[in-house]
């Protein structure tokens, strides 16, 4: 999504505008912009450009600008075609106004259409633009002071962490925030306020998080905020241990592979990091020992590839815990009935900790005054600073836009915690938690080993040949089903494929009627023998039709090779729940080499951000 980033103090602020949205650029990259006071005639000046933020880089080696307080831009579209044009700041009508915004203002046709009416002028087609005019709307008649901000906060609905910057107050900043996250790094005698303390990690280690619906004004010295109400409200400055270590790709032609690569320590780590917490453990999950032994339901919610890893934790977890999970996409909760249910430990499954849909279902259950529990990779995230308690993956920061090691390593947190739950339950001995941990990191080796074993047919022979379908169909059964949704999303997301994923045995009642010769059907097995079966002859339907199959089998499954044009065997031993793990190594490289191969812009999709902080 969107970043915004806002600089006051004592130095020149380019430099920290564009390392900030350098370091989160991730969150968007159709668009850039960048304006700050010009130190001498204390004049606003800007540059924007389309596309990456190199770009504005360019222009801004072309024609430098500068000053002591800026604001910077990096932009996910959502209101308006990525352009010029539509780059953020935007102004009011006679440009001595900017904003930067990451959100949606739900009314914004309609705060246009009245300030059309009162005269402005707007330039863009975003819903951005109607902040900047609103300020002037005010600012005409009333005095820049917390009350009229506060008249003009309450009047935009939606999500926003907006940055102000107002050439007639040079020493302020204005940030808003209602839900989208926004922050300030307090400094010595300077101000960094951004969508994410990344930005600011390094520079300092103290971080004001503005509370949902409030504003602030950020001199260089110190800030005062306020409620959306206009209370005074108190400025809780907090410590972040937070390091923004310059991320390269260690070699590798992209971060994807990189990311693929660390899979295996990444997992490694997790594991050592959940089974440090020892005793910690319930505390830092916001539960007592006693309601996880009487716990009677897990539900787990979150969006796209994070809400592949609860399909596939719902079968650790009833297998495991022997009680029923409920899977939820948090996009759709909110619209659903909701049961409140006491012995139920909801788990807020995501990457980023910061996406809208997931934060939003975790509000709404929080008002419920239930177990509500954040797994995230991002320990200063919102969805922890929200949930009553939390896990961390220790995936360390994931660069590419498609998940890898964040989604391997929310499956190990599960898995462990699928155990540790079982034994908290009496269902199982410490030394099955030992087991356990010792087949994850055998899994984690084995997904590295069964991915090298294939990695060089697939560069000369596989890539090539199915390089050139654009449609392709996934399928799976039980547990290897959700691994089938997690194939098709990433073949569609990085190699731009049109996939489609269903449960094998759901194929004779619709979908069927796809296969011919022109669809790859690419068929996850199952190590359990019955399912396996089942599996073997939904191949043999597809294969009756003329289907290419590329199967992704286990030692000792000839059959469902046999029906294969292409074979992927992965070996070695692991309980059958880690299967998944075990296979997710190949298959993700097969995706990035066939998106090679399609010459897509791997790390960086178009269309996409790496934290979805809009709903
Ligand atoms: C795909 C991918 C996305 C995210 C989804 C949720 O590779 O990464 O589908 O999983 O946007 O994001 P998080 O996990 O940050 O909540």
């Amino acid at each position: 999504m969107c970043t915004v980033v806002g600089y006051i103090g004592k130095s020149l602020c380019r430099s920290y505008i564009f390392e900030g949205l350098a370091r989160l650029e991730y969150r968007g990259y159709d668009s850039a912009g960048f304006a700050c006071l010009e130190p001498d005639s204390q004049k606003l000046l800007y540059t924007k450009a389309s596309g990456q933020l190199s770009q504005l880089v360019e222009r801004l080696e072309k024609n430098p600008i500068d000053g002591f307080l800026g604001i910077g831009h990096t932009r996910w579209s959502t209101h308006g075609n990525f352009s010029e044009r539509n780059a953020h700041p935007h102004f009011d009508c006679v440009k001595s106004i900017s904003v930067v915004h990451n959100g949606i203002i739900e009314n914004h046709d309609e705060l246009k259409k009245q300030l059309i009416k009162e005269g402005h002028t707007f330039e863009s087609d975003t819903d951005t633009e109607v902040i900047s005019h609103l300020f002037e709307s005010f600012l005409a008649e009333k005095k820049f002071n917390y009350q009229t901000v506060s008249e003009i906060v309450q009047m935009l609905d939606g999500m926003y962490a907006c940055i102000i910057m107002l050439q007639k107050f040079p020493d302020t900043l204005v940030a808003i925030r209602k839900k989208s996250p926004l922050c300030v790094g307090v400094g010595d005698g300077e101000m960094f306020i951004a969508s994410d303390v990344i930005a600011f990690a390094g520079k300092t280690d103290k971080v004001f998080f503005l509370p949902d619906e409030s504003f602030a004004f950020v001199d260089k010295h110190g800030i005062k905020a306020y409620s959306f109400a206009g209370t005074e409200i108190p400025v809780k400055i907090e410590k972040t241990n937070v390091s923004f270590d310059n991320i390269d790709k260690g070699g590798h032609e992209h971060f994807m592979l990189k990311e693929i690569y660390e899979q295996k320590n990444a997992i490694a780590k997790t594991v050592a990091s959940l089974r440090s917490l020892g005793a910690g453990l319930w505390d830092q999950l916001g539960v007592t020992a006693e309601q996880v032994a009487h716990l009677k339901e897990i539900s787990l919610l979150a969006c796209g590839t994070s809400w592949h890893a609860a399909r596939i934790a719902q079968f650790f977890f009833e297998s495991i815990c022997n009680i029923p999970v409920s899977v939820h996409l948090a996009s759709e909760f909110r619209h659903q009935v909701f049961f409140p249910a006491k012995h139920t430990l909801y788990i807020f499954i995501s990457q980023s900790g910061e996406t809208a849909d997931v934060l939003e279902a975790l509000r709404l259950i929080n008002e419920h005054d239930l177990l509500t529990v954040a797994l995230t990779n991002v320990a200063t995230s919102t969805v922890v600073r929200e949930a009553k308690g939390f896990v961390q993956t220790q995936a360390g920061p994931e660069v590419a836009v498609a998940s890898t090691k964040a989604f391997s390593t929310q499956l190990a947190a599960l898995y462990w915690l699928a155990h540790r739950i079982a034994l908290e339950k009496k269902l199982i001995d410490k030394a099955a938690l030992v087991q356990a941990e010792e087949d994850l990191l055998r899994a984690a080796e084995l997904m590295e080993k069964n991915l090298e074993k294939y990695r060089d047919v697939i560069d000369t022979q596989y890539a090539p040949q199915y390089a050139s379908y654009d449609n392709a169909m996934f399928l799976g059964r039980h547990i290897s089903y959700p691994l089938a949704m997690e194939s098709a999303l990433k073949i569609k997301e990085v190699a731009y494929v049109f996939a489609v994923s269903y449960p094998a045995g759901e194929l004779k009642h619709g979908s069927l009627a796809l296969v011919d010769t022109t669809v790859p059907i690419y068929v996850f097995s199952h190590p359990d023998p019955m399912i396996y079966q089942k599996i073997v002859s939904n191949a043999h339907e597809v294969k009756a039709r003329g289907g290419h199959i590329i199967a992704f089998a286990y030692e000792g499954q000839h059959e469902l090779c046999e029906l294969a044009e292409t074979v992927f065997v992965i070996s070695g031993a692991f309980p059958p729940l880690l299967g998944t793990l075990a296979t997710l190594g190949v298959m993700q490289y097969f995706v990035y080499a066939v998106a090679k191969k399609r010459g897509c812009p791997i790390d960086k999709p178009r269309n996409l951000a790496k934290s979805v902080t809009v709903e």
